[in-house]
């Protein structure tokens, strides 16, 4: 792949999406990292030659701002890769319409808004690649994950919608659902009482591999779908999680 096409992941400061990052640079990509994180993201950016972005992924017109900046600094996003993520363990009686907002805005609407603001061009210029981070959760349920599971599978829904929409313009759309991975966003989830501290401590144990996955074993998952070659490959649900499920 010696093009060096643009490649924009949100959520890409740190966990999972930073190596999505590192390997898309690997692969020769010119990396634009969106984050709330803004100095692990001009940091991670400085490594890889590319450019960190402040971003929050809920504000719209921000998103919109961090788009035509990137396009001006290292040109149009031919590869958008949605990593940003929020959950807490919490039980569903116990959630309450703000817990709800705040992550149907993160995890679905803010890959609406990135999606939005990167396909048009995308699908006039003939070529790209989109690739949304939903979860296992959204495909096999998950306790005390129900709005994070209902936004997430939002998220498959809508990618291979827009799949349909946009394959005959040269665009592909995938999702990956990771299985459970060690990164701050879990380790901070167990953080928050004794029952969710429980489910933390007995993740390694439920995997059917003998512990958590690693962001860069995820990152290879979501990389996959943003190749040159992969033309063919849209509208699919990708499951990284060491076979806890199978199905
Ligand atoms: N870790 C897991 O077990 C797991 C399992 C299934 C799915 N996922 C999904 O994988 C993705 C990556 O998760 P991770 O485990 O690496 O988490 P993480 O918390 O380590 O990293 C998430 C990144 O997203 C950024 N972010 C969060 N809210 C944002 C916002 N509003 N705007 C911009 N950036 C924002 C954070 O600052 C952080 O850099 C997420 O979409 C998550 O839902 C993770």
């Amino acid at each position: 792949m010696t093009e060096q096409r643009v490649a924009l992941v949100t959520g890409g400061a740190r966990g999972i999406g930073a190596d999505v990052c590192r390997r898309l640079h690997a692969q020769g990509r010119r990396v634009a990292i969106a984050d709330l994180l803004t100095a692990d993201a001009e940091a991670l950016a400085d490594e890889l030659g590319g450019r960190g972005y402040a971003c929050d992924v809920t504000d719209s017109e921000r998103v919109r701002a961090v788009v035509a900046a990137i396009e001006s600094d290292l040109g149009p996003v031919d590869i958008l890769v949605n990593c940003a993520g929020f959950d807490r363990f919490v039980r569903f009686v116990d959630t309450d319409e703000d817990f709800w907002d705040t992550i149907i805005d993160i995890n679905y609407k803010g890959t609406l808004r990135t999606c939005h603001a990167v396909l048009p061009g995308m699908m006039e210029r003939g070529w790209g690649r989109i690739v949304n981070f939903a979860s296992d959760a959204a495909r096999v349920g998950s306790s005390l994950e129900s709005v994070y599971a209902g936004a997430k599978a939002g998220v498959i829904g809508f990618t291979k919608t827009i799949a349909r929409e946009s394959v005959k313009r040269g665009v592909t759309c995938n999702v990956v659902c990771p299985g459970p991975t060690d990164t701050t966003l879990i380790r901070e989830m167990g953080e928050q009482g004794e029952l969710p501290a429980k489910i933390v401590a007995g993740l390694d144990r439920a995997m059917p591999i003998g512990r958590m996955a690693q962001p860069h074993e995820i990152a290879y998952g979501a990389t996959v779908f943003t190749h040159d070659d992969a033309t063919l490959i849209t509208g699919q649900t990708l499951s990284v999680s060491g076979g806890l499920t199978m199905a």
